[in-house]
């Protein structure tokens, strides 16, 4: 009989995994049946934006993450795929910094050319994740929500690409019971215009908590103050935007900070990140770690050391991600053909602990960047996965990075090379701070 793969998740990681077994079927390779779960109604993952917050119509927590007006926060020509450039979709070079919506239909656009949409179970959660020792199979019980039905079926492998960044992470802070407010996680952030007027406090110094304010800032705002805990994210931030050490207690409308000054605010946006959340994993499967570039227990950051046939794609914290989630994607697939030959259980926990040592003297984002350069490097490495240029990858988030440093509201002006065709991306017609209609058509409209 034919070997059963379940992927769990049809975001960009787990599409990837469809995408890796159906370029081996097209290269005349015999592949299991791969049956994909996915609880939204469409595939992509977070950035298949939903306005919901909180619950959906099935009484899902609801997944998405992304807000309206979001552009990619990095460079596309750090993330694009080595096997379908942004040229092959779009029929040209477009500008480097995408809105939510171009990036979704760019990763539709590879998946649907391979023609694996009837590989995924829509509207349908895994609920639970078992194995059993002795027939060597998982079972995997799913609840598909259109028919209200919950079905148990037998797989062997299962593959976990459900996402990091949808659980958040609420510290609650003195005085947020009677704070007379809004408080929210930027898991619930939607449209900053609600936040137009307004003094805003932000609780982080990570992406969210620069974008968010950045959103808030673009779309009026009155002022933005971001509190941190371990140091500042030192940008040259407009006039409006302050930052100041971490938030202590609130008191009506007024935040405490630690260096005992006081500013008075209307909202608080948490921007505290997310947990690794998997509630549907028995305890022998279950990934526990925060979020950073080497969670312990997958070997080549994907194989489950506790039990092989349990891979995870997309679990690092990442500055890489498409890019690298295909690359896992492909290299848990060679396991599963059988290419790839798995060494001793001592031998993949000594791999890993090399990595973690490495990851543990990692002193900035520079040094995160080559380390998962190095990681990405090693596993496209191993497999048929079209082979790229990841020095000059890691270069261009340099140039990123810089970019940053000098101008945190322009940033996204800049253009930057595909590393998969070589030709210049042209800049935007619209500078970022002015773009107001992120659709997919105007970003893609001629000057
Ligand atoms: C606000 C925000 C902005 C971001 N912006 C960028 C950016 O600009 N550039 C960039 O490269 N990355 C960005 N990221 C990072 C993002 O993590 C990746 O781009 C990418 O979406 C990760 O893909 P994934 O498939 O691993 O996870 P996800 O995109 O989260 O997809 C996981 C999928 O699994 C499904 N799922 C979850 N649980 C279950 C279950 N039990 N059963 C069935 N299905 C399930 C979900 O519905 C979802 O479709 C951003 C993240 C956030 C939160
Ligand atoms: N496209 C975009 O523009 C965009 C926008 C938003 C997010 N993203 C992506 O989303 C992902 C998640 O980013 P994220 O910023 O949400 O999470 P994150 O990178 O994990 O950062 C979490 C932040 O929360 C802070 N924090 C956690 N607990 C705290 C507490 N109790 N008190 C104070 N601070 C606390 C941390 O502070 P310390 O650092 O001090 O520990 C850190 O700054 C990233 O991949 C990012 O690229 C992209």
């Amino acid at each position: 009989m034919k070997k059963r793969v379940a992927v769990i998740g049809a975001g960009p990681s787990g599409t990837a995994v469809l995408r890796a077994f159906q370029s081996a079927a097209a290269k005349g390779a015999e592949i299991p049946e791969v049956v994909c779960f996915e609880k939204q109604e469409d595939w992509g993952g977070l950035w298949n934006y939903t306005w919901r917050t909180g619950l959906d119509e099935y009484g899902e927590p609801v997944h998405g993450s992304m807000y309206r007006y979001l552009w990619s926060n990095g460079p596309k020509e750090c993330l694009e795929f080595a096997d379908y450039t942004f040229e092959e979709h779009f029929g040209r070079p477009i500008a480097s910094y995408p809105p939510r919506a171009v990036l979704w239909d760019y990763i539709k656009g590879r998946v649907e050319k391979a023609g694996v949409k009837n590989w995924v179970r829509f509207r349908t959660p895994v609920r639970h994740v078992t194995y059993d020792e002795k027939s060597g199979k998982f079972t995997v019980e799913a609840h598909d929500l259109v028919n209200d039905k919950v079905s148990r079926e037998e797989f062997d492998h299962v593959i976990v690409a459900s996402g990091h960044f949808s659980v958040p992470n609420v510290p609650e802070f003195p005085g947020f019971r009677t704070f007379n407010g809004r408080v929210l996680h930027s898991h619930d952030f939607r449209d900053a215009v609600e936040f137009k007027g307004k003094d805003i406090l932000i609780i982080g110094r990570s992406y969210s908590a620069e974008d968010v304010g950045s959103q808030c800032y673009k779309y009026g705002a009155k002022s933005i103050t971001s509190s941190y805990r371990s140091k500042p994210m030192g940008f040259k931030w407009p006039a409006n935007w302050e930052e100041r050490p971490l938030l202590q207690q609130v008191e009506n409308k007024t935040a405490y900070f630690k260096d005992g000054s006081t500013k008075e605010v209307d909202a608080i946006i948490l921007c505290t990140g997310y947990l690794h959340h998997f509630p549907f994993l028995d305890d022998k499967l279950r990934l526990k770690t925060a979020n950073r570039m080497w969670p312990t227990g997958l070997y080549r950051g994907v194989v489950w050391e506790d039990n092989p046939k349990l891979h995870f794609i997309g679990m690092q914290d990442q500055f890489y991600t498409f890019n690298m989630f295909d690359a896992q994607a492909w290299y848990a697939r060679d396991v599963v053909l059988g290419r790839q030959k798995l060494p001793s259980r001592a031998e993949m926990e000594k791999h890993s602990a090399a990595w973690r040592a490495r990851e543990e003297t990692l002193e900035d984002a520079e040094q995160m960047i080559w380390f998962q350069g190095d990681y990405v490097k090693e596993l496209i490495e191993l497999t048929d996965y079209p082979s790229f240029d990841i020095e000059t990858v890691n270069k261009t988030f340099m140039e990123w990075e810089h970019h940053k440093q000098e101008d945190i509201m322009g940033f996204r002006n800049n253009s930057y090379r595909s590393i998969m065709t070589g030709n210049m991306s042209p800049k935007h017609h619209t500078p970022w701070l002015q773009a107001m209609d992120d659709s997919l058509e105007s970003y893609l409209k001629a000057k």
